[in-house]
This record gives structure tokens, sequence and C-alpha cells, in this order.
């Protein structure tokens, strides 16, 4: 679901004209529908009502303080995975004590910035971390409230740089060890245990996946409690799915509706989940222009002004993102390659593609570009990073502007020795 639709075979969004935006701020641009955001959010508020819960947004899935703060206001928490998501949630508002920080790879200072800045619980990965963390909390005169990263061997069936819960990934502590480490854990004065996460992996388009890791969960936690640890916090982490092409992923209502019989030996935890693509996915769009169009001896090419340094999800998953052109007109389709400017044959957005057959200055929308768009694009090739807009009904404002050319070289410095 979303409020990007065609009036007047024009493309909108929510009640303002595309084209209107981009007139203003030029292309490649990212632009997000503050009322989509608002719905996706609203509809995991309401699926999970009937339990104890906390919504923690991934932060990572598009980082942008603006949308932050918006989750925040809506009385989201954030689910973080680094020092710099620290920074910009605690920036955009976020009350610390709502914030789960994960990640297999947490640094000393990271560690104690975060402990400084009250958050809710570290979602801990393995032995050595739970031990650096003791130290640091010992250090502060605090306890450190932790949660344990089971990775439950589960294949969440989807592409295999975004599966997280297999033995073979890097994430989390093993199943089978899972006892023995919290057990160990539990022998270090610093730390305070107060829940258990999950995290499977992303687009997630089924609920098998996802029953089959919480019945694995929901036993362990009766194990533990039976070994005297007790569970406050149940984290299913992330990762459902959205349609980008034909994907048909459960509602959040149908994923809620599965998985709350399965949690109720454990009614009273609260539940915390970590949506990200499934709240900003489908809130977003690249919008870019037709530079030249050129026919080869095999291929036709559709070359457009936004690159693998703004999308790099067709490169690097072979992602599919659906393209369409801001305005519907007669015209003849043709079969063609959506490539960008950078010097890589991985450099394109679509692949084969069906698609109008456009005159250089027309303007094209990447579908489906509001999560892990912008928060994973670069500079290589040293191009300037694109501009991104929110519109709330008839109006919208920038809400990062387009990097100039001196943003590029700002930091570095010429040898002076
Ligand atoms: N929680 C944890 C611990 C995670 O690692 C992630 C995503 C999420 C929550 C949110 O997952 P979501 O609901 O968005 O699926 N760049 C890839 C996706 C990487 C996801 C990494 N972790 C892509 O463009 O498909």
């Amino acid at each position: 679901m979303n409020y990007f639709h065609y009036q007047d075979n024009e493309l909108y969004c929510e009640q303002v004209p595309v084209q209107k935006i981009v007139k203003q701020v030029g292309t490649p641009a990212y632009i997000y529908s503050h009322e989509t955001l608002q719905r996706h959010f609203q509809a995991f508020e309401s699926a999970l009502s009937p339990i104890k819960h906390l919504l923690c947004y991934a932060v990572k899935t598009n980082s942008n303080i603006a949308i932050l703060n918006l989750l925040a206001k809506w009385g989201a928490g954030m689910d973080i995975v680094s020092g710099g998501e620290l920074y910009r949630a605690l920036q955009a508002g976020t009350p610390p004590n709502k914030i789960v920080y994960a990640g297999v790879g947490k640094t000393a200072d990271e560690i104690a910035l975060a402990l400084q800045s009250g958050i809710l619980m570290f979602n801990v990965e393995s032995r050595a971390e739970l031990n650096l963390i003791d130290k640091i909390a010992g250090d502060l005169g605090r306890k450190a409230p932790v949660a344990l990263r089971i990775n439950p061997d589960v294949d969440p069936l989807t592409h295999p740089y975004i599966s997280t819960g297999l033995k073979k990934n890097k994430f989390g502590i093993s199943f089978k060890q899972a006892l023995d480490e919290y057990l160990a854990a539990a022998l270090l004065l610093h730390l305070e245990i107060i829940g258990i996460h999950k995290h499977i992996g992303s687009q997630i388009t089924t609920v098998g996946p996802y029953m089959e890791s919480v019945n694995k969960i929901v036993e362990l936690v009766q194990r533990l409690r039976q070994n005297g640890i007790d569970i406050r916090y149940l984290n299913l982490g992330g990762g459902l799915g959205i349609t980008y092409n034909e994907e048909k992923p459960p509602s959040p209502q149908q994923l809620a509706e599965t998985l709350i019989p399965l949690l109720s030996p454990l009614s009273n935890c609260t539940v915390i989940m970590e949506p990200g693509r499934s709240i900003a996915g489908n809130s977003g769009i690249l919008v870019t222009k037709v530079l030249y169009c050129k026919q080869g001896e095999e291929k036709n090419f559709t070359i457009v002004d936004a690159g693998m340094n703004d999308l790099v999800r067709p490169s690097l998953y072979n992602a599919y993102h659906h393209i369409q052109p801001l305005q519907i007109k007669e015209r003849g389709e043709w079969l063609t390659d959506v490539v960008g400017p950078i010097c890589e044959s991985g450099d394109f957005l679509a692949k084969d593609r069906k698609l109008a057959k456009l005159e250089a200055g027309e303007l094209l929308a990447v579908m489906s570009a509001g999560s892990y768009g912008f928060s994973m694009s670069s500079n290589y090739n040293s191009r300037p990073r694109a501009v991104e807009v929110l519109v709330k009904g008839d109006k919208f404002q920038v809400i990062r502007r387009r990097e100039s050319y001196n943003d590029l070289i700002m930091g570095e410095m010429i040898l002076n020795l």
C-alpha cells in the first residue's frame, strides 16, 4: 500500500505532482510519502495492540532524521547498529529507553556511549562482547541491560546476502550454545539479563520461517526460566517483506495473528519487533532523468542520471524495482536496460525491462526505494548524493539538501609535510 498514484496521467505523491517537486529540487531525488509511513507504522501498532509491545524501527532502512523524528513522535523506539545510528536516533528525539542496539562488531567506545545514554538494551552477539560490555559497565559503575541475540538456524527463504539466522551466518549466538551462554552471562556482575533477541533475515514473504523461529525461541525461554533466568523482553526482529514486483507478503495483521498464539506461554513478556522495510520501503521513490537512449548491437540502454551510488540494490542483490514514467503518454515500448552513469558494468537499475521508449529529459520513478535506498548510497565516482524530500498532503519539504561538489571534498586535506 502506498500513496503514489496517477491522476490525469501524471504521477502524484499524495496531493503533489512529482514533476512539480522535481522542477524545484532537480534529479536524482528521493521522494517520501508521510501518509504511507504513518499508515505502515499504525498497521504494526494495531496488529500488536492485543499484547504488551514496543516497535523499534530499524534505523538502517532509512535513517533521515526527519523520518526518525516522525516515528519517534508516533511512539516508535529504534533498533540501531552503530554509534552513528545512536546519534541520529537521539538527535531525532527518540527516548533512550526505547533504543535497542544490535550488531556483531560494537566497539568499546560505542558501547560506552550507549550505556551512558541509557538505552533499553544491548542485543549481544557473542561471549566476547558480553565480557566487554560487562567490563565497560563495571568501569562506568553501571549495570548494562542485555538480551542475547540467538541464531535459531531457520532459513528465511530470501536472498543469501540478507539471510541472517542460519548457522553459517555471522550473526548471533548459536541455538545449541544459548543456554550455556545465558548461564555464563548470569555470572557477570555488571550485566542485567532482561531479554532474548532473534532476527532471521529480511524481505521475508511467508509466515513459515517466523513461526519456526518463534517456536524455537519460546521453547528456549521456557528452558531458561527453568534454569533461573528470567526473560522480560522477547525481541522478534524485523524482516517482513514488501511487494517490489509480484511478492505477496503477509500483512502485519496476518503476521501478528499467526504469532500471538505461539507466544501465549510467555504472556508476561513485552514483545519487541524491529520492522524497517515494511514501514519505509513503499513510502519512497527515486526520481531520475533520462540522459540518453542508445541502441546497441545486442541491447538497448536507457541511460539515466541515477546510478548504483544512489540505489545499489539492483547491483548488489539483483533486486527488482518497478520503473515507470512520471507522465503516461502514447509511446512505443522497447526492451531496455536502465543504466546509470557510473563506470561499472554492474551499474544498472533494471535489466531487460519492457519500458516506454523515452526521450532525453523525460523523468522516471524507481518505485519502492524508501528502504535501503538513500541509506546505502555513496559518493562513488565523486557523485554528490541525491536530495531527499518529504511530502505531506499538498505540501513538501526538502529533508536533506543535495550534496555540493564542496561537500565531496569536505574533510580532505592537501599534504603539507
Ligand atoms: N533488525 C535487525 C537486527 C536487522 O539486522 C535488520 C536488517 C532489521 C531489524 C530490519 O529488517 P527489515 O524489516 O528492514 O527487513 N540492504 C538489504 C537489507 C539488509 C537488512 C539488514 N538488517 C536490502 O536492501 O534488501
